[in-house]
């Protein structure tokens, strides 16, 4: 007999659509696209793993000034990582040394922390009190859960495999992303090193579909109506976009990456050297030319603190060769215009 999936928790969010835009930290998750995203009917999430507490807030001031419609805030699980060996150090500042001549930056003065402090971070969102706490990367340690439950905060998880949702579910989430081999950007993988089980979206939905309780918010590749239909009738309770959303007016996607995803067919594929982590995006340079040089590439986050100046810079002077171009493999031209509109035509009819 197949579970009976509980999806009482969505419900409770009173979303006019079931659809989540994708918490995209680093720079398209902006509070426009939020506030846009919300208001229209759909859940909109904060890509917050890369800012402090008080962006966090400043932030989540500015969306709740503009609407009092739920939203979500999303962060990055942390792993315990193994100090960075100096010798790899050396190695990807070799590597990199001809990129940053040419950007004219500086050698970095290469020092931990690597990340922002989780615990700090937790702590901002329970006082902020979102309707959702989104996150990626793990599970949620049960200190964490209990003090979201108190809060009265949903909790969404993200899985790429069956065994993942699992361990989601018995951990108390309140729904799971399911993300797709698809899916633009950093893959959900719980093992900072782990292989990627590179499963695609239908086949990890049939996969977790009549096993898993909770509502599965379908995610990768979905990019048009029909496209929302069929994942919706194969058995997904939502769906999350992200690389439809990534050229709307209220996105926070810089010119030259923009000028990248204006490809009806972009040549996407997963990748290391940006982060450290697998993660999806359009080929380039970087990608090209560091895949060959993987000993020069370190962990995550160390890499992606490493590569941040590289991308920054690359950004500032309109060029995609050192950025990060995350993209799922869906294909098609990308909405430019408003989200509000977008949302309207995805669920037209
Ligand atoms: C630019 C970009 C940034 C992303 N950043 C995050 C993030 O910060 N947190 C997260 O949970 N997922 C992130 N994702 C993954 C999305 O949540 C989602 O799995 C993915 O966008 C779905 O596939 P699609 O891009 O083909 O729609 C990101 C995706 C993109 C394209």
């Amino acid at each position: 007999m197949p579970t009976e999936i509980d999806d009482e928790p969505l419900r409770k969010l009173g979303l006019k659509y079931p659809l989540v835009v994708a918490p995209m930290a680093g720079g398209p998750s902006t509070p426009e696209l939020v506030i846009a995203a919300s208001a229209a009917g759909a859940l909109g999430s904060a890509g917050a793993a890369y800012s402090n507490p008080a962006a966090i807030v400043e932030f989540a001031d500015k969306v709740r000034q503009r609407t009092d419609k739920p939203f979500a805030i999303n962060l990055f699980i942390p792993h315990a990582a193994p100090p960075v060996d100096p010798a790899a150090v050396e190695r990807a500042i070799a590597a990199t040394a001809g990129y940053r001549a040419e950007l004219d930056l500086p050698t970095p003065q290469f020092k931990a922390p690597f990340e922002e402090d989780f615990d700090s971070q937790f702590e901002t969102i329970l006082r902020i009190r979102p309707a959702v706490f989104s996150f990626v990367f793990g599970l949620l340690s049960a200190d964490h859960t209990k003090a979201a439950r108190e809060a009265g905060i949903l909790l969404i998880g993200t899985a790429t495999a069956p065994e993942e949702a699992q361990a989601l579910e018995d951990s108390g989430v309140d729904a799971i992303t399911l993300q797709g081999f698809e899916a633009g950007g950093h893959r959900g993988i719980f093992e900072p090193d782990g292989a990627d089980p590179e499963i695609f979206l239908r086949d990890l939905l049939a996969q977790c579909r009549g096993k898993v309780r909770v509502p599965l918010i379908a995610a990768g590749g979905i990019m048009t109506a029909s496209d929302i239909r069929a994942t919706l009738a194969a058995g997904a309770q939502a769906v999350q976009l992200g690389t439809a959303f990534l050229a709307t007016s209220e996105a926070g996607t810089s010119a030259p990456y923009r000028s990248e995803l204006d490809a009806p067919k972009r040549k996407t594929r997963t990748t290391r050297v940006f982060s450290g982590r697998f993660a999806r995006g359009i080929e380039n340079r970087f990608m090209e030319e560091m895949t060959p040089k993987m000993d020069a590439v370190m962990p995550f986050p160390a890499q992606n603190k490493f590569t941040r100046d590289l991308r920054g810079a690359s950004a500032a002077k309109g060029s995609p060769d050192f950025l990060s171009l995350w993209a799922g493999t869906g294909e098609g031209e990308l909405w430019q215009g408003s989200t509000s509109e977008l949302i309207r035509s995805l669920f037209a009819g």
